[in-house]
């Protein structure tokens, strides 16, 4: 007899869950379970290298023996992750007999429950039950994953539904998010930050922030191009943390979007020290950042096995004779690894010079990135002794990362 499962939302958290199985399937269940709180025993003679890590870490208790029905003492559910249909069956049995919902991964039909495909959108989860179709329910799943990621995004299906924005849901209301937009591909910005960006009010833009994603922003969306704000850099800075507290104390849900991570030479800790004291809430959405992220899109990677295991950020905005740098260039100069300069163009060649006089090889592969991951990309690759004349012949432009290193050409063939 086939009738409609009827779905729940099981609330895990604290409670015991067995899952029997350590291979494959159990290395895809048991994160779920993690991540709703439960206290998920593991029974099984060996498990996958991932399984072993969470185990080993305390995050779940591994019985490493074989199933037997004292380990259902206190499960509120079991989920069966194992090939054999006879061992499976017995667990199914002692699961039925103690009346303890039981997941079954070879035999659906002899399952109590169902596990649906799932999608999660910030604090919405939706489930998919295919009746007893898996296939069917992750393509009914993913049919529903795009439409939300469309109808969160601006002109999406049937114009915008009040639940999603901030000010009208309510539950963004009064806050500020810090979010990174990665270096320049629109694709590249995280999908919380994305969600965010969707759900906001007034975004608070940096000028090297993707246009891609500004493009795309509802129209009722109140957009401050934080570029265009007039008077120095310190007065622009106090305005815009003004218009950050302003917003929100307004009631706004206000995305501060910058470009990379709001962390690396972003001025994000000011903004969220400037909220702060005025107790506006803020959440802080890290970003792919371009000191990482250009070389990346340039073939170089930071780090390469055997070749250099570290790298050092550094902002080139100061010439390294100016009183007001807080770089040792000099000691710069002495390691062996990856230097990223940002913000180095105008300083390139005082750079060069003062790392060639302290030491640095002036034949060190040098490389310069402009405008990484976007169409508009140009690479530069040369030495530590020539990199600034090049660079000049070249006329590369900001915004472009300088990456100075033997990683430089790690992976020409
Ligand atoms: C004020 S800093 C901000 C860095 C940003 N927070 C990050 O994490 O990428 C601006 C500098 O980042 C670098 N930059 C940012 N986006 C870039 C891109 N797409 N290509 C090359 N360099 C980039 C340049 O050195 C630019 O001058």
């Amino acid at each position: 007899m086939t009738s409609n499962p009827y779905p729940l939302g099981l609330r895990l958290h604290g409670r015991r869950v067995v899952v029997v199985g350590g291979g494959a399937v159990a290395t895809r269940r048991v994160p779920a379970l993690l991540d709703a709180g439960a206290d998920v025993l593991l029974v099984a003679p060996e498990l996958t290298p991932a399984l072993r890590a969470r185990a080993d870490a305390g995050r779940l208790h591994w019985v490493p023996r074989r199933f037997v029905p004292e380990d259902l003492d206190g499960a509120w559910l079991v989920q069966v992750a194992v090939d054999d249909p006879i061992a499976a069956a017995s667990v199914s049995a002692v699961a039925a007999e103690r009346r303890i919902f039981c997941v079954r991964a070879d035999d659906r039909t002899a399952a109590t429950a169902w596990t649906p495909a799932v999608t999660r959108h910030g604090p919405v989860t939706v489930a998919v039950l295919g009746g007893g179709d898996p296939r069917r329910a992750m393509t009914v799943r993913d049919a529903i994953r795009d439409l939300l990621a469309v109808r969160l995004a601006p002109d999406g299906i049937a114009g915008r539904p009040d639940a999603s924005t901030g000010t009208t849901g309510g539950r963004q209301a009064g806050r500020v998010a810090l979010v990174g937009a990665g270096p320049g591909d629109p694709e590249l910005i995280t999908v919380k930050g994305w969600r965010l960006l969707t759900e906001a009010d007034v975004v608070v833009a940096d000028r090297l922030v993707p246009g891609l994603l500004l493009d795309e922003l509802r129209p009722d969306v109140e957009l401050v191009d934080a570029s265009k704000i007039p008077y120095g850099p310190s007065r622009a800075q106090e305005e815009i943390n003004q218009i950050l507290v302003d917003r929100a104390l307004a009631g706004a849900f206000v995305v501060r979007l910058k470009g990379g991570d709001p962390y690396v030479f972003g001025r994000g800790g000011e903004e969220l020290l400037a909220c702060a004291a005025a107790g506006v809430p803020v959440t802080v959405v890290p970003g792919v950042t371009s000191s990482i992220a250009a070389p990346a899109a340039a073939g170089i990677p930071v780090t390469h096995r055997g070749v250099a295991h570290e790298f050092t950020v550094v902002s080139g905005h100061l010439a390294p004779d100016a009183p007001a740098s807080l770089v040792r260039w000099d000691a710069l100069a002495g390691l062996h690894g990856t230097l990223v300069i940002l913000m180095g163009l105008k300083n390139l060649a005082a750079i060069t010079g003062t790392l060639i006089a302290h030491g640095r090889s002036p034949q060190t592969p040098a490389a310069v990135v402009q405008e990484a991951t976007t169409g508009t990309q140009r690479v530069l690759r040369s030495t530590l002794g020539e990199v600034a004349a090049d660079l000049r012949a070249a006329d590369l432009r900001p915004p472009a990362v300088v990456v100075v290193g033997d990683v430089v050409g790690a992976l020409d063939g």
